[in-house]
């Protein structure tokens, strides 16, 4: 058992956190904010992801989670793990000012707790080289230490999926550390092996391919959602024929796994719009064609305005009719709403004076704060869809799968539904609402 140092306690430093401090590590918890750190002291997670809470309460209440805004209650730690926000500049590439300041930070109590020779853990996202011609710097002038001699250092980046992200740190398909010197990468190496058992399978490389693998795999996800919903476009020009079908049916091959083959108002979030971004300005740099990465991002901006022509479509005139949106989050189990398609088609519809209720479990706060008073909230999606003319279904929560088409009928103006994650079985609707799907060729 260590003594873990997290830095960043965001959606991936707080599961990681307290992933590691359930299994009887002491795991202390850096975030420059005040606010969040008191919320989190408070038993409160800032954010809402499954069992979060429960993990919080039973960490603190067994003295193995603490945290503070002060780097001084990082001496002595045996990793500290980075994992702050890295988000896009401008032009596209990764906005590294979080990881630069905290290096600073971390190189100063490092540099005052000689006796133990702590290993670094760059989890963030940060583009190929920012381990070793950044952190690694920053690392060494700040304490006036060595890498390799008096600190290690590592990249190890994290692959957890929000809404899941305790199942995925507990249960990781694979750890992947990347390291420059040998030290480094087999303490960390040993600390998983103890976490996860020996069958783990862990990838040890150097700390550039281990950045890159991270753009690699994101980037090949969003690939796939852009890759089936082109193909839904062709299917809703396709009398007769089920994006639902091809994806079920292309997804048994093994070469191409069934997952991230689901067709939608496109992929959000706060990863892969910002990862895929990142490495076409990042391949474009080193002068490689990122034709490919271009095609991802326009496919996935153009099914926003896809699902917008699919409503212009459905109600012929948008001005002052009173929509209803299921779901604000760019995907289940979330209350993020970072880049989320929702949101997107919710501005386009507004811009076109369309009248604008949503309803969504868990993510109204986070949608207030970037929509304000455009649109009405409503308590509970039966509210939501009352005298409206038109039902999108945004987001594939659980408790929206559960809607029947007497649900609809019951309380809508004119029920017409516009269902953009293929919740529902079009059949059980036909002939008692209007109804059309994305991948699915529109009456
Ligand atoms: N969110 C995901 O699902 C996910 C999954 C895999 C990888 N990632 C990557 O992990 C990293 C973190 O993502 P996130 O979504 O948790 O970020 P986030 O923006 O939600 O959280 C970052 C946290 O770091 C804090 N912070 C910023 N600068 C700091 C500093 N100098 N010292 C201490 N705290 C500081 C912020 O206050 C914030 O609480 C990113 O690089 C992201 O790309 C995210």
């Amino acid at each position: 058992l260590r003594n873990i140092g997290v830095v960043g306690l965001g959606n991936v430093g707080l599961c990681t956190a307290l992933c590691f401090a359930n299994k009887g590590n002491k795991v202390t918890g850096i975030d420059l904010s005040t606010e969040r750190i008191s919320t989190i002291q408070n038993g409160k997670s800032p954010f809402y992801e499954r069992n979060l809470t429960e993990y919080l309460n039973t960490a603190i209440s067994q003295g193995n989670f603490s945290c503070s805004s002060n780097y001084a209650s990082l001496l002595n730690m045996d990793f500290i793990f980075i994992t702050v926000g890295t988000p896009n500049l401008v032009n596209g590439s990764t906005d590294l000012s979080q990881v630069r300041s905290a290096s600073k930070s971390i190189a100063k109590v490092i540099g005052r707790s000689r006796e133990f020779p702590v290993v670094v853990v760059v989890k963030s996202t940060v583009t190929p080289r920012t381990t070793r011609k950044i952190v690694k710097p920053i690392l060494e002038r700040y304490s006036k230490m060595k890498m390799g001699v008096n600190f290690g250092l590592c990249a190890n980046p994290e692959f957890l999926r929000e809404g899941n992200a305790i199942e995925d740190t507990l249960h990781p398909d694979k750890v992947v550390i990347g390291f420059d010197d040998e030290r480094s990468g087999k303490e960390l190496a040993a600390f998983y092996e103890s976490f996860y058992g020996s069958d783990s399978k862990i990838i040890l490389t150097n700390t550039e391919t281990a950045e890159l693998i991270k753009y690699a795999n994101n980037v090949f996800l969003a690939t796939k959602i852009s890759y089936i919903n082109t193909i839904a476009r062709i299917c809703e020009k396709l009398r007769g024929s089920d994006v639902k079908k091809v994806a079920q049916a292309i997804g048994l091959d093994s070469r191409i796994g069934p997952k991230f083959l689901e067709a939608g108002p496109g992929y959000g979030g706060s990863c892969f719009p910002k990862d895929v971004k990142a490495l076409i300005t990042f391949a474009a740099n080193l002068g490689v064609s990122t034709e490919l990465f271009h095609a991802v991002e326009n496919v996935n901006a153009e099914q926003v305005e896809h699902v917008v022509s699919m409503v212009s479509r459905l109600l012929r005139r948008v001005k002052g009719k009173k929509i209803s949106i299921l779901g604000l989050s760019f995907k289940a189990d979330t209350d993020d709403v970072r880049e989320s398609p929702a949101i997107k088609v919710i501005e386009r519809l507004l811009s076109l004076n369309a009248k604008i209720t949503v309803y969504d479990p868990k993510a109204m706060k986070r949608a207030r704060e970037v929509l304000g008073d455009s649109i009405f909230y409503s308590p509970s999606s039966r509210e939501a869809l009352m005298d409206s003319e038109l039902c999108i279904i945004m987001t594939e929560w659980k408790e929206f799968t559960e809607l029947k088409p007497t649900d609809f009928i019951a309380v809508m103006k004119r029920p017409t539904i516009l269902d953009t994650r293929r919740i529902y079985d079009p059949w059980d609707f036909q002939g008692k609402t209007k109804f059309a799907g994305i991948g699915l060729e529109l009456e």
